[in-house]
């Protein structure tokens, strides 16, 4: 196959600087070249999507074909009384994307400013931020079927989105590569300020009017403050989700500690914050070999030099061992571990 090249690093291109190769590397730039490889038997024996690479631990050389999402575009799709329609490549960046949308007069993306990946990335693991989730503002996704190289539509009950998770992590994991997302912007719009924090900065930046500019700023300045910039510091963001207890688990959680952040669900139990538990653990601003716990945000585990996919998967496990021992309580991975 001609596209594809033998033997391409893949430490800057993923957030958290592992090493790793790509034994098979090919980057997508259009559908039809996408369907023309599938369609060829290029791939066989086996393959791997990479994105932007910022909820990917790559924990040894890639042997499948990797295929790089490379597609690019931005359009508006439909205008109506309702608001707009826009649809992006997957491979256009997730931020750029928002600030585009924003520069355009079309709201309703700003909570979800600065998150690091890909537009295509975006609904596999469902991104969410300050009270806002992208299954939100979704309206559609194209992806190709890997396997055939046909093209289908996705709706959001298609997608069948949850909390960090979509089908695309689910059932049908590995078989779809996302190549375009539509989303469905509000033209009757109004903050989502649940968030202190949020609030508290749009304050400090002196904006008197909660405009969906203005918003956006204000989370950059928050997460700036909170999380390290992966072109700084490797890392992928939250590396474990937050996880769901049962009443029976929270109430003996609460009894103990009675501060425990805890967010009630509408089925019963609650999400508890990782972060904290991991902190009560006394595991913040503490090092396991290479891998970091970054002293603002335990959630975020981060590469203090010359890590390795192996030392992150061993330092993940150290510190789930000590929630586990302690509190009773499973964590779950947010990244996804490929290679090896
Ligand atoms: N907390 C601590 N110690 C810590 C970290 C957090 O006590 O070291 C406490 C905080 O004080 C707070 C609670 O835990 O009471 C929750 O912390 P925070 O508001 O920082 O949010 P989070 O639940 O840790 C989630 C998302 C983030 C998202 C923020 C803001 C997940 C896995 N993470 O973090 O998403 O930016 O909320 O909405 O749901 C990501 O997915 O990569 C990500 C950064």
């Amino acid at each position: 196959m001609p596209d594809i090249q033998a033997d391409i690093p893949l430490t800057a291109l993923n957030t958290f600087g592992l090493p790793a190769v790509a034994r098979h590397y090919v980057q997508i730039r259009s559908v039809p070249q996408l369907q023309a490889l599938v369609r060829g038997g290029a791939l066989a024996d086996g393959h791997v999507v990479l994105g932007g690479g910022s909820n990917t631990i790559l924990v040894g050389d890639v042997a499948p074909v990797l295929l790089h999402v490379g597609l690019r575009g931005r359009r508006l799709i439909a205008e109506d009384e309702d608001g707009w329609c826009v649809e992006a490549a997957a491979g256009e960046g997730w931020h750029d994307f928002v600030r585009w949308t924003l520069a355009q007069g079309w709201p309703g993306l700003e909570n979800l400013s600065l998150i690091p990946g890909t537009v295509g990335a975006a609904p596999i693991q469902n991104i969410g931020a300050y009270g806002i989730e992208m299954a939100a503002r979704f309206e559609s996704l194209d992806a190709v079927d890997l396997a055939t190289g046909a093209i289908r539509r996705f709706d959001a009950a298609e997608c069948a989105f949850g909390y960090r998770d979509s089908c695309f992590k689910g059932a049908e994991q590995g078989r779809w590569m996302i190549v375009a997302v539509r989303f469905r912007l509000p033209r009757a719009w109004s903050p989502v300020l649940d968030y202190a924090d949020v609030a508290d900065e749009l304050h400090a930046l002196g904006h008197r009017e909660a405009t969906p500019t203005a918003v956006s700023d204000a989370i950059i300045r928050v997460r700036q403050r909170k999380l390290p910039d992966p072109a700084r510091i490797g890392n992928a963001g939250s590396f474990f989700k937050n996880p769901v207890v049962d009443g029976a688990r929270l109430a003996a959680l609460q009894a103990a500690h009675p501060n425990a952040p805890a967010y009630p669900l509408a089925g019963g139990g609650a999400k508890l914050a990782a972060g904290w538990l991991i902190d009560q653990c006394g595991w913040k601003g503490r090092a396991i070999g290479p891998v970091g716990v970054y002293e603002r945000q335990a959630l975020v585990l981060v590469n203090r030099g010359g890590a390795t996919g192996a030392d992150v998967r061993h330092a993940a496990e150290m510190i789930r061992r000590s929630v586990r021992e302690r509190f009773g309580i499973e964590l779950e991975p947010e990244p996804v571990f490929v290679g090896g």
